[in-house]
């Protein structure tokens, strides 16, 4: 059997970890990783290993049901990710109409899955069938976006427009936009309902007053997916206070897709 400590998808899991950390997203044990893994990783690293516990859920998800998730462990620091992998991240196989998740390794020191697990394995189900290849689901807390959802209006088309004023490649990046949901109640199978809700149309979902979901086919594309809105909402808490004399246009937008091939949100754009 190979060395899950030695797999690309653990060792890529790590580094983006601590780079989400770096960035100052994710202080104390804030945010959470899933990450889908393709059936090839599951069976090379996998097969045959003995179920070491049995943990139940508290949701169903029958799509899930046979697959294999490397997750971080709630409670659990970033930082700490690199340092110890095998007590920080756990690899679960959902079983059970997604019932119940079978530990096949880590959470060594006796832990479990994040508390988002709900809003993980339900936004997995909900982008897995608008993209056949979406593997990751990402939380964090990036301070500019947490602070946009206090001074901006949380009105998604008006959320969204404002990001993609804020840098160029916004529109390129994200042209689905960014979803909002109100302040909810955290680690619950409601917000993990409403954010799946929310990921059938777009890649991010913004939880008011907490943080932000990303949704990706890799750790690298979701990580940019999140970097890129941040550093809008970065430009927009720089500026929000100050006499906008200049902006990107709706021309300008429209421009931006004809040369990149890409579609905005539909209604989004005049
Ligand atoms: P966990 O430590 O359970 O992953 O929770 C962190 C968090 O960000 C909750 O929203
Ligand atoms: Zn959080």
């Amino acid at each position: 059997m190979k060395n899950i400590l030695e797999a690309p998808f653990l060792i890529e899991m790590v580094r983006t970890a601590s780079n989400m950390y770096a960035h100052g997203w994710d202080e104390r044990n804030g945010g959470n990783i899933s990450l889908l893994l393709e059936e090839q990783d599951a069976a090379e690293y996998l097969t045959g290993r003995p179920v070491l516990r049995a943990i139940p859920t508290g949701f169903s998800a029958p799509e899930l049901t046979g697959k294999y998730f490397l997750v971080t462990g709630t409670g659990k620091y970033f930082k700490n990710v690199e340092h110890d992998p095998e007590a920080n991240l756990g690899i679960v196989r959902l079983t059970d109409g997604g019932q119940t998740a079978q530990l096949l390794w880590g959470y060594s020191d006796g832990g479990q899955f994040t508390s988002e697990f709900p809003a993980h394995m339900m936004s997995h189900v909900a982008r897995l069938k608008v993209d056949p290849a979406n593997r990751v689901v990402m939380h964090c807390h990036p301070g500019n976006l947490l602070a946009m959802t206090y001074v901006h209006d949380l009105d998604e088309k008006a959320f969204t427009r404002t990001l993609w004023q804020m840098c160029t490649e916004c529109i390129v990046v994200f042209p689905d936009g960014v979803n909002v949901l109100p302040w909810m109640l955290c680690g619950t199978n409601e917000i993990g309902e409403a954010t799946a809700g929310k990921m059938a149309t777009a890649r991010l979902v913004v939880w008011s007053q907490h943080g932000i979901y990303g949704a990706g086919k890799d750790l690298d594309e979701t990580f940019g997916l999140i970097e890129t809105a941040e550093k809008a909402a970065e430009i927009y808490m720089k500026i929000a206070h100050l006499p906008r004399v200049n902006t990107i246009t709706d021309a300008q937008l429209h421009l931006l897709e004809g040369r990149f091939n890409v579609k905005a949100r539909e209604g989004y754009l005049q």
